[in-house]
């Protein structure tokens, strides 16, 4: 079989316009902006209205990575949203979107990989356009993390926030492309990072909303020793496929979940802070829509352009980790 290469062809990121910083969070929960910024990074993010769901930001997202790529909406061939909260349990959020911006040829589904969505929603694009079963492929990543952030818990409410990335996912045209993607996954952990409400296992019910079963719940510490060494691993093996060492990478973009993670990652690859791109600090965690969102910025800032290689990689709840490489 005749495969071709593949290259991301546009990139767009939103987030809402309400700001809620660490002194917001001192009146709601005992906590200091001294704990939130020395332990995670984090000094604000973006909060969803309460009437505004994951497509909103979504939509806002693909509009901006369509514009950017230069692609009608009308000549998409597929849409793949990744979000842990979708509009709906069903139909798929990606219909939602598909509907919003006259993507009428697109077919259009939903993926479910935590903060890795992005990454997995990228490797199966290239995989589609590879084989030449798709031409372009729009994957967004939407995430309103507010609506399942449990407001009492000062372990976890100070570290999520709202926003979208969104890529468009064409074949190579000339040097630009993907050069090598490497994912993973382990369902051993998942009840370390998982939400256990509202699925088929625990319906909505009196009792569920009772014991508070609809928001996030996560052993923090854990889950930080996990995200580095697979962060780590999934870059090394990527890197390896591609034959490149970190002296080849421009740019990592990791997954913006805490600075001490990030830190330990450039430790463990021996890479300078300086190649680490982070915006944490604005955004908090805003699972798979993190590497959108930072992607973008360095984009719009002109650190990432054309020719730059970036090493973008993520590790979320399941856990699931990735890593995908691209020159741009
Ligand atoms: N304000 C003040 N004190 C707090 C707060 C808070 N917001 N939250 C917890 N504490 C307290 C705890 O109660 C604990 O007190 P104790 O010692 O009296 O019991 C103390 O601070 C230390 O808590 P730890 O959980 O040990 O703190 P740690 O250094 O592990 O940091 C954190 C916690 C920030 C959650 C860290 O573990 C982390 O970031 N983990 C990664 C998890 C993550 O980012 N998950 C998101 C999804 S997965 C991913 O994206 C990688």
């Amino acid at each position: 079989m005749t495969t071709r290469p593949v290259r991301i062809s546009g990139v767009g990121a939103y987030a809402p316009e309400k700001v809620l910083t660490n002194a917001d969070l001192e009146k709601m929960v005992d906590t200091t902006d001294e704990w939130i910024t020395t332990r995670t990074g984090i000094r604000e993010r973006h909060i969803a209205a309460d009437d505004v769901p994951s497509s909103t930001l979504g939509i806002e997202a693909a509009k901006k990575a369509l514009a950017h790529a230069g692609v009608q909406a009308s000549a998409l061939d597929m849409i793949i949203v990744a979000t842990i909260t979708p509009d709906y349990i069903y139909p798929a959020t990606a219909t939602i979107v598909q509907e919003a911006i006259g993507a009428v040829n697109a077919w259009c589904y939903d993926i479910e990989a935590a903060c890795s969505g992005l990454i997995y929603g990228i490797t199966i694009a290239e995989q589609f356009i590879r084989i030449g079963r798709a031409e372009r492929v729009l994957v967004i990543a939407p995430e309103t993390l507010s609506k399942i952030t449990d407001w009492q818990d000062r372990n976890t409410c100070v570290l999520f926030g709202d926003g979208a990335g969104a890529v468009v996912v064409e074949a190579a045209v000339d040097d630009s492309r993907i050069l090598a993607s490497y994912i993973g996954g382990d369902g051993k952990y998942g009840d370390l990072l998982f939400m256990p409400g509202g699925g088929s296992l625990n319906p909505a019910s009196e009792k569920s909303v009772a014991e508070r079963m609809h928001y996030m719940k996560m052993s923090g510490g854990s889950v930080m020793k996990a995200a580095v060494g697979a962060m780590e691993m999934a870059v090394t093996k990527a890197m390896e496929s591609a034959k490149l060492t970190p002296m080849d990478i421009d740019l990592i973009i990791p997954h913006q979940a805490n600075m001490r993670i990030i830190q330990s990652v450039a430790r463990f690859l021996e890479v300078d802070m300086a190649k680490m791109y982070t915006n944490l600090e604005r955004y908090g965690n805003t699972s798979a829509a993190s590497i959108g969102l930072a992607l973008n910025e360095a984009i719009e800032r002109g650190i990432v352009r054309k020719g730059s290689v970036v090493a973008l990689v993520a590790f979320g709840g399941g856990f699931t980790w990735g890593s995908t490489i691209v020159r741009f």
